[in-house]
């Protein structure tokens, strides 16, 4: 999948990604809300895994690259859920929207331009709802979700069943958005 934004281009990754996403999925202040940082190996099973579930569902977490001058900046995208759902997780409805950047791109609302890309393109394929969750500690990502327009929805909090009891990033929330295409427009009865 392709979409386009104002400065991004979101696209299917390519090999020359792979050493760039290493380098974000390593980078212990980028991980600062995750569990650990990952290794060269872990990211490059993270790439696969996005690369053979898109050839599954026609989208997953993709690249994301500056249109000016293609610079590789993370990933941004949709996912389905079936494997948190098999993890564990409670199964909110099936799919999830993500980001990762680079913390050289941060503040400039990237990730919120991109994933309004990826958020119309879920509309326009009719997926009623696209799911988001994080840390609770994860207050950036979810100030990301609310500048989409996400909704805190606070009945399906969980804690991250991976991480021990007391665990300072177990507790997750989760936002939702609903197509908006799905809501029935009404004439106004009686309106003049
Ligand atoms: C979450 C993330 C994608 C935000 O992307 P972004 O393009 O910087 O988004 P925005 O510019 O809209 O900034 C969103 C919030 O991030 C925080 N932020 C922005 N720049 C920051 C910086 N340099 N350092 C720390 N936090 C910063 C602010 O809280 C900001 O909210 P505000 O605009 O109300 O001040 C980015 O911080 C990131 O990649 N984080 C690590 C990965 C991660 O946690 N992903 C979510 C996994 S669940």
């Amino acid at each position: 999948m392709n979409l386009m934004t104002e400065r991004l281009i979101l696209r299917p990754w390519e090999d020359k990604d792979r050493i760039p996403m290493a380098g974000i999925y390593g980078d212990a202040h980028v991980r600062r809300f995750h569990p650990k940082v990952l290794t060269v190996e872990e990211a490059n099973v993270k790439i696969d895994l996005a690369i053979e579930r898109a050839l599954t569902n026609g989208f997953d977490f993709q690249a994301a690259e500056l249109k000016g001058s293609g610079e590789f900046i993370g990933m941004i995208g949709l996912a389905v859920l079936a494997e948190a759902v098999q993890a564990g997780l409670p199964s909110h409805r099936s799919v999830e929207i993500g980001w990762f950047l680079a913390k050289e791109h941060w503040g400039q609302g990237l990730a919120p331009e991109g994933a309004r890309a990826w958020l119309d393109y879920a509309w326009s394929i009719g997926m009623p709802e696209v799911v988001a969750f994080t840390a609770r500690e994860n207050a950036p990502s979810q100030r990301v979700m609310e500048k989409i327009g996400m909704i805190y929805d606070p009945g399906s909090d969980y804690e991250n069943p991976e991480l021990g009891e007391s665990h300072w990033l177990r507790p997750q929330v989760v936002y939702r958005k609903q197509n908006p295409n799905f809501f029935e427009r009404r004439p106004i009865i009686g309106a003049r």
